[in-house]
């Protein structure tokens, strides 16, 4: 497993990751989240031997980051920030040099390679120059070089930053098709990517942890969480009615849709009886989640120097129709 041990690290009078611990076991898809500047990335720089702890360590499937670092290093795959490779290289030759310096021997350099190229979609581009590609390309030779030697661990900063909608799809599906029996940990700004590939997340601002939980048990913190939401010509009337049911605690009206909040069990049923009832024409009639976003940045909000407005603010600027009675 991942063991990180109290890592703290500060540039000058700055400290950008203050005392994570934290550990990841085989089977988990860690998503990383935070607002820009949270200490993502500093954190994976640390975890990988790139960068050196203030103090603190960590352990990777046991050996020591600092005193058996290059132990760590040979079972991890690491997707720097930004994708950095050998621009004057073409797509095989760094692929074929990176294998050669994971210590693969002559047989294996060729079918390595000529794996991880075909898992990334790369066989349009083998023999052109790195620095030819475009940002997609080249964010998919950082992941070829990742995967390339079938590491324990996988290390992946934002794999998924400016990948066209089909490569974003086929990296989430490269990443699930790996989960099983590896320790995967991604950063993102993608709220969905976390749902749809991650079975963890953290999220992180100023380098303090500030939840570790399910994606589902995140997305169950909204305030959202079990609401119904209609799209009905007579919004406010409506609004007004539901207001009415015992099941409802409170009805609003956003960007023309109206949402109630559930007061106790069985809301979803009580709206469409209400909806039937008095012939609504509804055009969308569903039971809420949760809200992603809204749970990220009532986490973030106090933290993150980034935002000036507040949730609940914003809130403000929509009509609550009806508040519980
Ligand atoms: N070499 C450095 N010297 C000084 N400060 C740095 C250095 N590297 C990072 N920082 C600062 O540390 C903080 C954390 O940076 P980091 O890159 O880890 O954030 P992040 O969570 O990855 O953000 P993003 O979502 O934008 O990628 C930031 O405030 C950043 O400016
Ligand atoms: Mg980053």
């Amino acid at each position: 497993m991942i063991e990180a041990i109290n890592l703290h690290k500060r540039y000058g009078g700055f400290t950008a990751v203050d005392d994570l611990s934290f550990q990841v076991e085989p089977g988990q898809v860690l998503g990383f989240l935070g607002p820009n500047g949270a200490g993502k990335s500093t954190t994976m720089k640390m975890l990988t031997g790139f960068l050196s702890p203030t103090s603190g360590t960590a352990r990777i499937l046991g050996h020591d980051i600092l005193d058996d670092s290059l132990a760590a290093r040979r079972c991890m795959g690491y997707l720097p920030e930004g994708a950095p490779s050998y621009g004057e290289m073409t797509v095989s030759e760094f692929l074929r040099f990176v294998a050669r310096a994971r210590g693969l021997d002559a047989g294996a350099v060729d079918s390595a390679a000529g794996a991880a190229m075909e898992r990334l979609n790369l066989g349009g581009v083998v023999h052109q120059p790195i620095d030819t590609l475009s940002k997609g390309f080249k964010r998919r030779v950082g992941l070829a070089q990742a995967i390339l030697h079938d590491p324990q661990v996988l290390i992946l900063d934002e794999p998924t930053d400016g990948l066209d909608p089909n490569q974003k799809h086929e990296v989430r599906r490269l990443i699930q098709d790996m989960a099983s029996d590896k320790i995967i940990v991604i950063s993102t700004h993608i709220l969905e990517e976390v749902e749809a590939v991650c079975n963890r997340v953290m999220i992180i601002a100023r380098g303090r942890l500030l939840a570790d939980d399910t994606p589902a048990a995140l997305v169950a913190r909204s305030r959202y969480h079990n609401a119904v939401t209609l799209v009905v010509d007579n919004a406010e009337s409506a609004a007004s009615t539901l207001s009415e049911l015992p099941q409802v605690a409170k009805a609003e009206i956003r960007d023309g849709a109206l949402t109630v909040f559930p007061a106790g069990a069985g809301l979803f049923e009580a709206v469409s009886g209400a909806v039937a009832q008095h012939g609504w024409q509804v055009r969308e009639l569903r039971l809420e989640n949760g809200r992603f976003d809204e749970v990220f940045r009532t986490i973030t909000r106090d933290v993150d120097p980034n935002t000036e407005q507040t949730p609940d603010q914003e809130a403000g600027h929509h009509a609550v129709v009806e508040e519980a009675r």
